[in-house]
C-alpha cells in the first residue's frame, strides 16, 4: 500500500547516510509501490548542484547500496524525475522563502496534497535552527500534515537532549517528531515481539525463575572510520549504548502491551528504562562497567591503528571504543537476572546477537551431574544474519545417557530469495504514513540519557578505568571477569 503522497525534504542531501542509506530505501519503496508517484524529493544542502548533478548522484548511490538495481531505464527516469536539488544555507530565512515556492510547485506538478515530510540527516545543533526557519519560512502551513524526522545523537547528555527537545517543541508536537533509532527497523528486532508474545513456549518461561541472564553483544570489525570528529566527543557509550543497545534491551524485557498501539508499546519501554538500576557511585560504575579503547593490532594479518592514531582523534584521547556493562531491571519480572551488554569498535567481527540464557534444570537422578548439563539457550540473531537458534540437551546417539547440545535453528536471511527491507526503508515508509512505534519518543529518550549519563559522570573523573585491547580482539579481559563473577561467561558469538 502506498504511503500518503508528500515532499520530502532531504537536509543534508550530499551527506553519507543520503548516499548510503536514504536514496537507496526511497528507490526500494518505489519498486514496491509504496512511494506512489505524488510524491517529490528536494535535495538540500549548501553546495550548488545542478537537479542533473543530483540524479547523477542518487544513480550512483542506488547502483551501489540498493538492494534493487535500476532495472529498466523507464522506472529509473519516473523515478529520478521527482527529485530536485536546492543549495540552502540554513542560516538564511530567504533560503526557506524560496524553497516554500519551490514546495507550491512541487505540489502542482505532482499532485501532492500538502504533506511534508522534512528529513534532517545534520548535525543536532541545526535541529532547532532549522525548524525556526521551517516554520518562519511558511513551511508549515500547508493543508496537509508535517513531520519532522531527525536522526541521533539526540543530544548529549540529559541536559542538552532536553534543550534540544525544548528548541523543537516549540515548532513541532511530539506526535509530529520521529526520532530515528534505526535498529528499531531491524527486521530482527521487530521481530522480538512476536517471538516472544506469539509462542506458547517462551512467554512463560521469560522471567527470572527460569532465565538465569541475557546477554547483548553489539560488535563491530570497523574502527571510526572518517568519523573521528564526532566519535571522540561521543565514544560508544553515547554512540551505541543510550540507544541501540538500550532499545533492544528494553523490547526484550518490556511486560506484554495492552494493545498494539505505538503509545502502549512505548509506555511499556519507558517503564523497563524506569526499571533500570542507577549506578549510585563511581565505585558501582567500576564494578559493573568496563570501558576499553582499541590499540594498535591486526587483523587477517593486516596492520591497523591504534584508535589514538586515527584522524581527527585526539592523541591522548580517553574516549571509549568498547563498553561492557551489568545491567539490572529492578522489577517483578527482572528481579535479580543480570543483563550484559557489549559493544566495540575494531573487535574480531561484525554481528548483533541476543541470548537469553536459561537455568539449569534441578538435578534429577538420571543425569545426576547437573553441570554436565548444557544451559538451554535462545540466540536472537539480529545481524548480519538473522534469524534464531535454541540450544537444547539431546542424548547423544548410541551412548548411554550422556547427553550433548544440540540447535535447532531457523535462519532467516538464509532463504532463497528473501530480500529482507533495510531499516530505513521501513523507517521512512513508518514516518510517512504516521506509524510512530519504531521511533523513539521523548520520554524513552531522557530516560535513557539520566541512565547513561551516571556513568560518564563516573568516567570524567576517572582516568585509570580506561582498559586498552588491542584491535581485532574482543575487547579488554575484565568484560570476561565481569561474568565470571557470577559464574557465566560470554556466549561466543557466530
Ligand atoms: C550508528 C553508529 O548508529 O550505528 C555507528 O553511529 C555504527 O558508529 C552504526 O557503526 C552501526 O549500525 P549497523 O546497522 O551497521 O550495525
Amino acid at each position: 500500500i502506498a504511503a500518503a503522497g508528500a515532499v520530502y525534504y532531504l537536509f543534508g542531501a550530499t551527506g553519507d547516510l543520503a548516499r548510503r542509506k536514504l536514496f537507496p530505501a526511497l528507490f526500494s519503496l518505489y519498486k514496491e509501490g509504496k512511494l506512489a508517484e505524488d510524491f517529490a524529493v528536494v535535495g538540500l544542502a549548501r553546495r550548488p548542484r545542478t537537479n542533473d548533478e543530483f540524479r547523477a548522484d542518487v544513480y550512483e548511490s542506488i547502483n551501489e547500496f540498493c538492494r534493487y538495481k535500476q532495472g529498466d531505464d523507464e522506472t529509473w527516469k519516473k523515478f529520478a524525475d521527482h527529485f530536485v536539488y536546492m543549495s540552502l544555507d540554513i542560516n538564511n530565512l530567504d533560503g526557506f522563502r524560496e524553497l516554500n515556492n519551490l514546495t507550491e510547485e512541487l505540489d502542482a506538478r505532482f499532485d501532492i496534497p500538502g504533506n511534508r515530510l522534512f528529513y534532517l540527516a545534520l548535525s543536532p545543533e541545526l535541529f532547532g535552527p532549522v525548524s525556526l526557519n521551517l516554520r518562519d519560512g511558511g513551511l508549515l502551513e500547508s493543508k496537509g500534515w508535517n513531520r519532522l524526522v531527525i536522526e541521533k545523537p539526540f543530544g548529549y547528555d540529559l541536559q542538552s537532549a532536553r534543550e534540544l527537545n525544548e528548541q523543537l517543541s516549540h515548532v513541532f508536537k511530539e506526535e509530529e517528531i520521529f526520532r530515528i533509532d534505526h535498529y528499531l527497523g531491524k527486521e530482527m528486532v521487530q521481530n522480538i515481539e512476536v517471538i516472544r508474545f506469539a509462542n506458547a513456549f517462551f512467554e512463560p518461561l521469560w522471567n527470572n525463575k527460569h532465565i538465569a541472564n541475557v546477554q547483548i553483544t553489539l560488535s563491530e570489525t570497523v574502527g571510526v572510520e572518517e568519523r573521528g570528529g564526532y566519535y571522540d566527543k561521543s565514544g560508544a557509550l553515547r554512540d551505541m549504548v543510550q540507544n541501540h543497545l538500550l532499545q533492544m534491551l528494553a523490547m526484550i524485557a518490556m511486560e506484554p502491551p495492552s494493545r498494539l498501539h505505538p503509545e502502549d508499546i512505548r509506555d511499556e519501554k519507558v517503564k523497563v528504562f524506569r526499571s533500570l538500576r542507577p549506578f549510585a557511585n563511581s565505585e558501582e560504575v567500576r564494578r559493573d562497567v568496563i570501558r576499553g579503547q582499541y590499540s594498535e593490532g591486526s587483523s587477517r594479518d593486516k596492520r591497523l591503528n591504534g584508535y589514538r592514531q586515527e584522524d581527527s582523534v585526539n592523541p591522548e584521547s580517553k574516549t571509549e571504543t568498547y563498553f561492557a556493562a551489568r545491567v539490572f531491571a529492578d522489577n517483578f519480572r527482572w528481579a535479580g537476572v543480570p543483563f550484559y551488554i557489549r559493544t566495540g569498535k575494531r573487535l574480531p567481527v561484525k554481528t548483533t546477537e541476543i541470548v537469553i540464557e536459561f537455568k539449569n534444570v534441578p538435578d534429577n537422578i538420571l543425569f545426576a551431574r547437573r553441570h554436565d548439563l548444557s544451559p538451554n539457550l535462545l540466540v536472537i540473531r539480529v545481524n548480519p544474519m538473522e534469524g534464531i537458534y535454541i540450544k537444547i540437551n539431546a542424548k547423544k546417539p548410541g551412548v548411554d545417557n550422556t547427553v550433548q547440545p544440540v540447535s535447532m535453528e531457523f535462519c532467516q536471511s538464509c532463504q532463497v530469495g528473501l530480500n529482507t527491507p533495510e531499516a530505513y526503508e521501513r523507517l521512512i515508509y513508518d514516518a510517512a504514513r504516521g506509524e510512530s512505534t519504531y521511533f523513539t519518543r521523548w520520554d524513552e529518550v531522557a530516560q535513557a540519557w539520566s541512565f547513561v549519563d551516571r556513568i560518564a559522570e563516573a568516567w570524567r573523573e576517572d582516568n585509570e578505568s580506561l582498559q586498552f585491547y588491542p584491535a581485532g580482539s574482543w575487547g579488554p579481559e575484565q568484560a570476561d571477569k565481569l561474568l565470571a563473577e557470577d559464574g557465566f561467561h560470554w556466549w561466543p558469538v557466530n
